[in-house]
């Protein structure tokens, strides 16, 4: 650990921010490699002769920040972590960055299945990082899941997620395209997730570099009109879900009643659009029977 007083360190943060950035980015790093969290710094402000502790030494810090502005790399993939939820998610270019929008899911699925005591066989597909469904291994140590992914090397960052989240063992793995590697589990399953790639092509090439240049096209890319995978996931999961089962979907902000209609018409019921905290239709759940 590095001692350096709180007024030494605002100086360095001052001198940071003005290279550049974003607040929210310099903050994130000074936590996930500094080891000190903004709740910390606040209350540090108090007194400006007192003392810090961080992880890694200035120099160091300076000289990832200076690579992200340089780079535009986004700071999760150069810090190699994310936090989401109450999560610390080890990340890196091939997985996708778990988005704060996606993190109302596992609240939807609170909402829905309630007691903790209920057993739940859950499945997710595109896990990516694990995040979703880490998070419902953990609240809901009683339930049963399998994460899929298309991606070996992304499957390998979520079992290590889940490994280092974890000391429970009830969520698996599998790798494939969709529901393809859960041939074993037709009929099982009380709740499937998903936030599939469902960028539309237009919008996929117009997206800020820091995250077309950097984040994997196989996580956002939904073929031209964004709903390629959610389609086939809708089309498929009757074959995988129980009677009464769940079916909860993320889609694009504009999506919602275009993914509504698609569950419709695959005979599902109790269908409804989720608002995420700003308003939008991002989530899409139904019934299926
Ligand atoms: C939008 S990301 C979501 C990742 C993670 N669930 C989250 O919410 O942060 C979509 C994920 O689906 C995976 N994926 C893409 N195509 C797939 C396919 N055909 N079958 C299975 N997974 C796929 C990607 O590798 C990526 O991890």
């Amino acid at each position: 650990m590095l001692s350096i007083s709180v007024k030494e360190f605002l100086y360095w943060k001052k001198k940071q921010l003005s290279k550049g950035g974003d607040q929210q980015s310099l903050t994130f790093l000074i936590e996930c490699l500094g080891g000190i969290s903004n709740k910390d710094l606040n209350l540090s402000i108090i007194n400006f002769e007192g003392k810090l502790h961080l992880k890694k030494n200035l120099d160091f810090l300076e000289s990832i920040w200076e690579y992200h502005l340089y780079s535009s790399s986004p700071i999760q993939y150069l810090c190699g972590a994310t936090f989401w939820r109450d999560l610390k998610l080890k990340v890196t270019d091939k997985v996708l960055i778990p988005r704060p929008e996606t993190e109302l899911l596992v609240d939807i699925v609170s909402k829905i299945f309630g007691k903790k005591s209920q057993k739940v066989y859950f499945a997710e597909l595109g896990t990516g990082s694990g995040a979703i469904s880490i998070a419902l291994a953990l609240a809901y140590p009683l339930w049963k899941g399998v994460a899929t992914d298309i991606d070996e090397e992304v499957l390998e960052i979520a079992i290590k997620n889940y490994r280092n989240s974890s000391n429970e063992s009830n969520l698996e793995f599998y790798c494939g395209h969709w529901w393809n590697p859960l041939k074993s589990f037709q009929g099982k399953f009380d709740l499937a997730i998903s936030n599939p790639p469902y960028i539309p092509r237009d919008t996929y090439e117009n997206l800020p570099k820091e995250v077309k240049n950097f984040e994997p096209k196989i996580a956002l890319f939904g073929g031209d009109d964004g709903l390629k995978h959610i389609s086939e996931i809708i089309q498929k999961a009757p074959f995988f879900l129980k009677e009464n089962g769940w079916l909860i979907l993320e889609n694009h902000f504009d999506q919602g009643k275009k993914v509504k209609q698609l569950f419709i018409k695959n005979k599902f019921q109790s269908v409804e659009i989720v608002n995420d905290l700003s308003g939008v239709g991002r989530f899409t759940i139904g019934r299926y029977k």
